[in-house]
């Protein structure tokens, strides 16, 4: 049976549940208080930068927790991965078109950070256009697997090394509508 005639495929191809949804729900609540409170004080109008694609469900769950006024944007960014030309740079496949940044609070929301690589580069390239502030927010973080040095502001999770699909993480393109975190059976993809 291929996977796509088998209503229950995604579930099967986990060894694990990392995260439940009930998990994520409670993550979110943290991270959106914790956002409210650093936030607090600031005059500035606050953007949410959200990383396509993975970052999608985490992100619309996060900003409705969020009790402040905020704006939506998106960026979709590919890093370059060990073994290419340019390793640590990262490709811009759609960008921010807003003249303001410097009135602006940016909160880069991503799903997961890996070597460091893509959030490193993206706080730098912000900075430079001179925003008010750059702070970052990730679902979770895998800092085992660091290849730059870089902490996020807030993070919903540490975990450790391994594959994990789900709430808008992606093997493939596949098992992002997940309502939970799982981790990959390393069969599926080896
Ligand atoms: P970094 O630049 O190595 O930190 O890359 C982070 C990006 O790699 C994330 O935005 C994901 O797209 C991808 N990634 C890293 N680890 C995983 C994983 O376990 N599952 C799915 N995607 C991952
Ligand atoms: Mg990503």
């Amino acid at each position: 049976m291929t996977k796509k005639t088998c209503a229950f495929y995604d579930e099967r191809d986990c060894k694990q549940i990392l995260l439940s949804a009930e998990e994520i729900d409670s993550i979110t609540t943290r991270l959106a208080q914790a956002i409210e409170n650093t936030y607090k004080d600031s005059e500035k109008q606050l953007v949410l930068v959200v990383i396509l694609k993975g970052s999608m469900p985490f992100a619309t769950d996060l900003m409705r927790k969020i009790r402040k006024p905020l704006q939506l944007e998106f960026m979709k960014v590919s890093s370059y991965g060990a073994g290419t030309k340019a390793s640590g740079e990262i490709r811009i496949h759609l960008d921010l078109l807003r003249e303001d940044l410097p009135d602006c609070d940016v909160l880069i929301v991503e799903d997961i950070i890996d070597s460091g690589r893509t959030l490193s580069r993206l706080t730098q390239l912000l900075q430079n256009r001179n925003v008010n502030s750059v702070k970052t927010c990730t679902l979770l973080d895998k800092p085992s697997r660091r290849e730059v040095p870089f902490v996020p502001d807030f993070c919903g999770a540490q975990i450790p090394d391994e594959f994990v699909i789900g709430y808008g993480l992606d093997y493939a393109e596949d098992y992002r509508n997940l309502p939970f975190v799982g981790v990959l059976k390393p069969e599926i993809y080896s």
